[in-house]
């Protein structure tokens, strides 16, 4: 009797454990300049160097430097039949977020992705080119199964970027959670 509670606690674990610990892909990745007088996109693309290696990388020029009021909005949204309604959409003056981490969680944890991987990391006085450089896909999972409470599928990560608010560029990230 107490080994088959045993073993029911071990399925249930397992079932559990593997619902956690699921697996991210990008599939595509698409950014947009909505302003190319303000901001272009030199290039954005995913790379798979082998089987383990895969990569996003972006790099934005800034036409009109330098830029200091930076908005971001964040959705992240599960496709059913198109891409419905989002799981979190979050806008964050980014800017703030900068200066203080801690007053916006949501929008830290989602800089936390890229942050290291990129020069738009101390201060928002933007008078460079942006650079995101190799996202690796090993770090996306790293950060993402470990909290990720949501169920497998195809999903959408989708980006506007508003400077002095108006919308100037947008970047979605495709992926799959299995
Ligand atoms: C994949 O490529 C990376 C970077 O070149 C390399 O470090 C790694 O060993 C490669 N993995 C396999 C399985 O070939
Ligand atoms: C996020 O919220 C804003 C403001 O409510 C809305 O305009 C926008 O369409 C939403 N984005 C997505 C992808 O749902
Ligand atoms: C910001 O990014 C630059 C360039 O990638 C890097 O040299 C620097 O150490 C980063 N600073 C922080 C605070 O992460």
């Amino acid at each position: 009797m107490a080994s088959r509670i045993r073993l029911l606690q071990l399925i249930i674990f397992l079932y559990f454990f593997k619902q956690i610990v699921s697996k991210v892909e990008f599939t595509n990745i698409k950014c947009t300049s909505l302003d190319p007088e303000f901001a272009s996109f030199d290039y954005c693309f995913l790379k798979s160097v082998n089987r383990t290696y895969k990569y996003l990388s972006l790099k934005v020029k800034l036409l009109k430097k330098p830029v200091t009021k930076v908005k971001v909005n964040f959705a992240f949204l599960k496709k059913y039949n198109g891409y419905k309604p989002s799981l979190f959409n979050v806008t964050v003056d980014a800017c703030k977020l900068l200066k203080n981490p801690k007053s916006n969680p949501v929008a830290a944890y989602i800089h936390s992705f890229f942050k290291s991987y990129s020069n738009m990391n101390d201060s928002c006085t933007f008078n460079h080119d942006l650079i995101v450089d190799k996202v690796s896909i090993d770090s996306v999972n790293t950060k993402a199964t470990a909290v990720l409470p949501v169920p497998h599928g195809d999903y959408m990560f989708h980006s506007n970027w508003f400077a002095y608010d108006i919308n100037r560029a947008t970047v979605n990230v495709y992926g799959t959670l299995s």
